[in-house]
């Protein structure tokens, strides 16, 4: 990841506007670390700053997410320049062009953008995408969503989408436990999660689980299906029990059943005769439409320090939202920026609060409007108010 390191530097009085973006704030040094907010164009984003060794390393911040490498590489060298420190190391040279991919998308899209009138299919961690593209090219009247964490496999089905020329394909690079809440009811056919990873030692990792699969059939039309594809025995049984587990079910099980295309771990494990397992859940219910109507502003204001203190001192864990403090940083006069973590246990957001001129927001946007990130904004809300009794 672009970085520079750098020899320590004073303070610079903000903000600042250089010929490309706007430097508004910088923390105060917290053992050793801050960060320093990015205005370019609509984005804003985080640079932090890490002392090491008596030096300053610059990167980016990994939870303000930064669109474009240009974009961060310009704001560190543009952010040296104006500390005026000696640059001992960097790898921030500017790309030709920063790749803009056409298929890919961000979860803005799907709140607000996406057409759901036509057939839509998800495929859940689509790894080399073999099985997603395959889907994409023989059947062009399906909206194909493919989500999947693992950029360099998400950026390899972006190329292919350009040089085969797919255009019913969108890539998301989030986790897919998240995306399905932002999905209006009743609008896709299919989900397919084929070989997901096992974690038989940290089961609450899993993709399939009873929220996940209550997600599904809510966003499954009436007759839609969730195809689970693994290799592993222990997976097949532990599903079938969540799918068991849900007060009506449909389910198709299959041994051994090939399809007309083969993942690359499909490919291997055929080499050493494993054993594939096929479990279709078929969804049967009308789920109520949902809405996405909510309000993630506050009312209110605690000096920072105070809060941040409040909120250290008690990770909030519900059973069904969980709040906690991460890191703070103090930007003087009771202002600065809190990085928390909300929403539900297993898939929590991260993001900050920016407590600044008398107000609290979220920085750099709001969360994504999941039912457990509502219910922790309520309860962060009575804490500002004052009447949180828990
Ligand atoms: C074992 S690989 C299987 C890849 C592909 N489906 C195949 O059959 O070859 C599992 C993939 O799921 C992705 N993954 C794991 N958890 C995920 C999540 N919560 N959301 C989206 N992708 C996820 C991983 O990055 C990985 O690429």
């Amino acid at each position: 990841m672009p970085h520079a390191l750098i020899a320590p530097f004073e303070t610079p009085s903000l903000p600042v506007t250089t010929g490309e973006e706007t430097f508004e704030f910088i923390s105060t040094p917290f053992k050793g670390n801050g960060v320093v907010g990015v205005r370019h164009e609509a984005n804003r984003f985080l640079l932090k700053y890490v002392e090491r060794d008596g030096k300053i390393l610059v990167k980016a911040d990994k939870t303000t997410r930064i669109p474009k490498l240009n974009m961060l590489k310009k704001a560190i060298i543009h952010f040296c320049e104006l500390t005026g420190s000696e640059v001992f190391q960097t790898n921030t040279a500017l790309n030709k062009k920063d790749r803009e991919y056409a298929n890919y998308k961000d979860l803005d899209f799907f709140l607000d953008g996406c057409d759901y009138a036509k057939p839509i299919w998800v495929e859940v961690g689509f790894g080399s995408g073999r099985h997603l593209l395959h889907n994409a090219k023989t059947n062009p009247d399906v909206i194909h969503i493919g989500l999947e964490i693992h950029k360099p496999s998400a950026e390899q089905v972006l190329k292919q989408c350009e040089l085969q020329g797919i255009d019913n394909l969108y890539v998301v690079d989030f986790d897919a436990r998240i995306f399905l809440e932002i999905l209006p009811a009743n609008s896709v056919q299919k989900i397919f999660v084929h070989f997901p990873v096992p974690w038989d030692k940290a089961p609450h990792r899993r993709v399939i689980s009873k929220g996940f699969v209550d997600e599904a059939i809510t966003v499954l039309e009436p007759g839609g299906t969730l195809e689970l594809r693994t290799d592993s025995e222990n997976y097949m049984v532990y599903s079938y029990g969540v799918f068991m587990d849900l007060a009506s079910a449909e389910l198709m099980v299959r041994k051994n059943h090939f399809l007309d295309v083969s993942s690359k771990y499909e490919d291997r494990w055929k080499k050493m005769n494993k054993n594939f397992y096929d479990l279709t859940l078929t969804n049967t219910l009308q789920s109520e439409p949902r809405t996405f109507e909510h309000d993630f502003s506050f009312e209110g204001f605690v000096p920072f320090e105070t809060f941040a203190d409040e909120l250290s001192g008690k990770a909030i864990v519900e059973s069904d939202y969980l709040i906690g403090a991460k890191e703070r940083y103090p930007l003087g006069n009771g202002e600065g920026l809190l990085k928390i973590t909300m929403g539900a246990f297993g898939t929590p957001q991260s993001l900050y609060l920016m407590f600044q001129n008398h107000t609290v927001s979220y920085y750099p946007k709001t969360p994504y409007p999941t039912g457990a990130s509502l219910r922790a904004h309520s309860r962060l809300q009575a804490m500002l108010h004052g009447t949180d009794n828990g």
